[in-house]
């Protein structure tokens, strides 16, 4: 596996971005539960970033672990480690804080609770970190790279090195579970995730993100059925979900 280099990948591809301002129709694929398209507030510049990650190899990894955990191996975390922590230095040349202004909407707009515990997993330096720590009262920060995390502004939020593939957390112990250019490790999120606990999945550069995965799939990946809410802010792509409840 040659892990990620972060948002930055090779030039080229199609976005395959929606004009600002459409509202697809709801959508049910599969086991997923309805997705609702809420309209583009915060419009994408006419000239996107000139980067791609759709052919990153790290958008394979992504796939890999949302629909088989187990493909995530020691050697697999010791390598992310190892390039974030060589990446770490260099990051806040990689993205921009200007990539993570949509999240402000997407937890208004996903309805997310600010009385919340919000675990954030792959918090990085903390671009998302900020938005999230203002949005919601308690926010933990949380990271495999001690090389990023290290850079994250100290006082936003705990920061604690941990492996999202293991959580050192009890099962049903946070409110919202935040995935910013994040891997997803399904069984995980919904084990710490308490019931109606909700998702939060943002990519800074939607489909040229290499950690992206449409809200669909993200959907299908989580155990059990997933409904939520999802639209576009700048060159992001977001969605929230909860997973549906068994009736009585
Ligand atoms: C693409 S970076 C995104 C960082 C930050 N969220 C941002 O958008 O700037 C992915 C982050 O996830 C972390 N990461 C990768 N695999 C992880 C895992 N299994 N558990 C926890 N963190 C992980 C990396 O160390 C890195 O900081």
């Amino acid at each position: 596996m040659t892990p990620a280099s972060g948002n930055r990948g090779s030039a080229g591809g199609d976005s395959g971005r929606r004009p600002a301002g459409r509202v697809p129709s709801e959508q049910n694929a599969g086991g997923v539960g309805p997705i609702r398209y809420l309209p583009v507030l915060i419009p994408p510049p006419e000239v996107p970033p000139d980067i791609d990650g759709a052919d990153h190899p790290v958008r394979e990894v992504t796939r890999g672990v949302a629909a088989d955990e187990t493909s995530w191996t020691s050697d697999t975390a010791a390598e992310m480690t190892e390039r974030f922590d060589e990446l770490a230095p260099d990051w806040s040349n990689r993205l921009g804080p200007e990539e993570f202004v949509g999240l402000p909407d997407a937890c208004e707009r996903g309805g997310l609770d600010p009385a919340a515990l919000c675990l954030e997993v792959g918090s990085g330096t903390g671009f998302g970190t900020v938005h999230l720590a203002a949005h919601f009262r308690r926010v933990i920060a949380m990271d495999l790279s001690a090389g990023m995390l290290a850079l994250a502004p100290p006082g936003l939020a705990p920061r604690v090195r941990a492996d999202g593939a293991g959580l050192p957390l009890a099962d049903d112990s946070v409110d919202v579970v935040a995935l910013i250019n994040m891997l997803l490790f399904p069984s995980e999120v919904d084990r710490v995730l308490r019931p109606g606990g909700a998702v939060l999945w943002f990519n800074t550069l939607g489909t040229r993100t290499p950690i992206h995965l449409p809200a669909t799939e993200v959907a299908e990946a989580l155990p059990g059925t997933w409904s939520g809410i999802a639209s576009e802010a700048l060159w992001a792509t977001w969605c929230v979900l909860r997973r549906e409840q068994a009736a009585g």
